[in-house]
């Protein structure tokens, strides 16, 4: 009976735990943002041997009373793999903190300020108040006719808040550029070969031109554009084989023999999708000719079984509902939305972990 009631009081109190682990999962996600905007990544890389706490506190230029709470934030972050200690063999003035420095982990590689493949302003992006103020008003939005929990805060759609606010407009710009070159660098390592054969792409929604720009230096031959809402490109200049036009995908697409999609479709709902796609397909040529569509976006449950992937394409999949009028889709789900418009084919290549590459033809 004692062992009964002990196994209950362990379910009921384990329980408590796993509320009180999504109750506080933000501090995880608000500690990396206070560690990346102090630099502290930056400042332990330039360092370049394991760096000692009081070290840090006097490279972030605080107050020597700080140390203590710096200890504490460094100490999750530990815990979240963001951060690895190590001992410091070095004569020196260890104080009392054992000897132990302070190394970057491979996960805070990525958010170092200058390096090309940063995820830093995705990540100041994602976390800025404009962006995580909607989540307050989701269960409003639940029960309102808003079209999503954006609208409720903000009252506007974020496009259109983006085309008046420059402020969200450059770091959303910002955000997406920086994960752009990170995938747009695998995509040309592995599957290069998608853009062989081909004399034009159009990248639709290609935000301030990263992918056509990375493309366009790899395929001198291609004729690449990019083309998105005229706030977004207007102003930026082009190149030989580059160019930025401005317009709305759902009036009229520029003609190519291929059109890129990256993490634009996942945007829209499927009856928006089915509308763009439709609008491709009037554009590009016959499958025999080379026409297809190339997107980049998620499949869900390609990787059944890795549980940490599928709980990300879930965050993504509520950040859509949140932000956009989107979701993200299974194979069943992109099956259907090519076939709605009117294309015959297509082949998912799973090739980005959590993110596809996705070939459509006509
Ligand atoms: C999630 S971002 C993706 C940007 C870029 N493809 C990338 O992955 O880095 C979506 C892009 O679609 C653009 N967009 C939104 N509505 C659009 C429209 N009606 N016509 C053209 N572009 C649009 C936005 O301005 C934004 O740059």
């Amino acid at each position: 009976m004692a062992l009964q009631n002990f196994e209950l009081s362990k379910e009921l109190l384990d329980s408590q735990a796993h509320i009180w682990n999504h109750i506080f999962s933000f501090i995880n996600s608000m500690s990396l943002k206070c560690a990346v905007q102090l630099q502290i990544p930056d400042i332990i890389h330039h360092h370049g041997s394991p760096m000692l706490l009081s070290e840090l506190v006097q490279a972030l230029g605080i107050k020597q009373e700080r140390t203590p709470f710096v200890h504490r934030l460094m100490h999750i972050l530990v815990h979240s793999s963001f951060f690895m200690k190590q001992s410091v063999f070095k004569t020196r003035d260890k104080g009392d903190e054992g000897g132990e420095g302070y190394l970057l982990a491979p996960a805070s590689r990525l958010l170092l300020k200058d390096k090309s493949l940063s995820v830093r302003p995705f990540l100041l992006a994602m976390l800025d108040p404009m962006l995580l103020d909607p989540w307050q008003d989701l269960s409003k939005w639940f029960q309102n006719n808003d079209v999503n929990p954006f609208h409720t805060t903000h009252g506007w759609m974020f496009w259109d808040l983006a085309g008046q606010v420059p402020k969200l407009n450059q770091f959303f710009n910002e955000g997406m550029a920086s994960d752009a070159r990170l995938v747009t660098s695998m995509v040309l390592k592995h599957c290069g070969g998608v853009f062989e054969g081909l004399d034009s792409i159009v990248d639709v929604g290609g935000g301030t031109g990263t992918v056509a720009e990375a493309i366009s230096k790899a395929f001198p031959n291609i004729r690449c554009i990019s083309f998105d809402l005229p706030h977004v490109v207007n102003g930026l200049v082009g190149s030989k084989n580059l160019s930025y036009v401005g317009g709305d995908m759902f009036q009229a697409i520029p003609n190519a023999d291929a059109i890129l999609f990256k993490w634009i479709l996942h945007d829209w709902s499927d009856e928006e999708c089915v509308k763009i796609l439709k609008r491709c397909r009037e554009v590009i040529p016959s499958k025999e000719n080379g026409g297809k569509l190339i997107i980049i976006d998620m499949v869900m449950k390609v990787h059944e079984g890795e549980n940490g992937l599928l709980e990300t394409q879930l965050f993504f999949d509520m950040l859509m509902m949140t932000l956009m009028t989107g979701r993200e889709r299974s194979e069943e789900d992109w099956a259907k939305l090519f076939v709605d418009a009117g294309f015959s084919d297509y082949k998912i290549t799973p090739i980005l972990r959590l993110r596809s590459l996705i070939e459509v033809y006509p």
